[in-house]
């Protein structure tokens, strides 16, 4: 029987600069199966990012539990917050964040090489991933040698190249046009769900939000369960 996958809690988050200060979660609180696809939607400024940086322990909570896998981050170190995200998370990037002084197979490899994984399983899971994006005879090329569409296909690649329990995607088609954004999504949810991966993704497309299992809004610091129509 599975049991919840993610927890949060009462999360808090204030942003401060000088005296300014910018409350964006303010008690927000969700809970995600294992294998779910979740689609976040939320208007610009709502939070969203924020949210998902919290839920890989990249971003840190003012207060509230975010509980991975039985696992709660807030209560890891820097440390084990990394590792944990390295082993467990993958992530994607509305603007892709590849590295650009690497190749695309080396990008995707990059994980598997911080997690100190044996060449063989290298070579075999990145030449694996760079066939199921349909980029097998561009992997030497560069960030920059590659179109858009296709630069979004390696950062999923790389953000699922470790077999990853849990992936986060943010706005991954809002710097695409609609046809190839649409591609690079039905290749998202094709590889995630054949792993029975949860899948959190921000959206501001309502076809692609209603094609998840579950629909979550963030609005005023707050998660709802949401269905029927929006008005954005
Ligand atoms: N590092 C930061 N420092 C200060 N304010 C931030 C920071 N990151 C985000 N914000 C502010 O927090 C709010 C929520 O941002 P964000 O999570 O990026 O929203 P969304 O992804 O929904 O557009 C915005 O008003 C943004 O300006
Ligand atoms: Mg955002």
């Amino acid at each position: 029987m599975p049991g919840p996958f993610i927890q949060i809690d009462q999360l808090h988050r204030t942003y401060r600069e000088g005296d300014q200060s910018q409350p964006v979660l303010r008690g927000a609180s969700l809970t995600i199966q294992v294998g779910e696809m979740v689609a976040l939607l939320g208007r610009s400024g709502s939070g969203k990012s924020t949210l998902l940086n919290v839920i890989s322990g990249i971003d840190r909570v003012d207060s509230g539990t975010v509980m991975v896998d039985g696992v709660d981050l807030t209560k890891l170190s820097e440390r084990d917050n990394t590792l944990f995200r390295r082993r467990h998370i993958g992530f994607i990037y509305q603007f892709f964040n590849l590295v650009p002084t690497l190749t695309a197979a080396e990008n995707i490899a990059l994980v598997l090489e911080l997690n100190r994984c044996s060449r063989a399983e290298i070579e075999e899971k990145t030449d694996h991933l760079l066939r199921a994006i349909d980029l097998a005879a561009q992997g030497d090329r560069f960030p920059d040698q590659l179109a858009g569409g296709e630069q979004q296909r390696v950062a999923i690649a790389r953000a699922l190249v470790h077999s990853p329990k849990l992936v986060l995607a943010d706005e991954v088609t809002g710097n695409l046009d609609a046809e190839t954004g649409q591609r690079v999504l039905a290749l998202l949810k094709d590889l995630t769900v054949r792993n029975r991966t949860t899948l959190v993704l921000v959206t501001h497309s309502l076809a692609v939000a209603q094609s998840a299992d579950r629909i979550v809004t963030l609005e005023d610091g707050l998660l709802a369960e949401r269905q029927g129509h929006f008005a954005w």
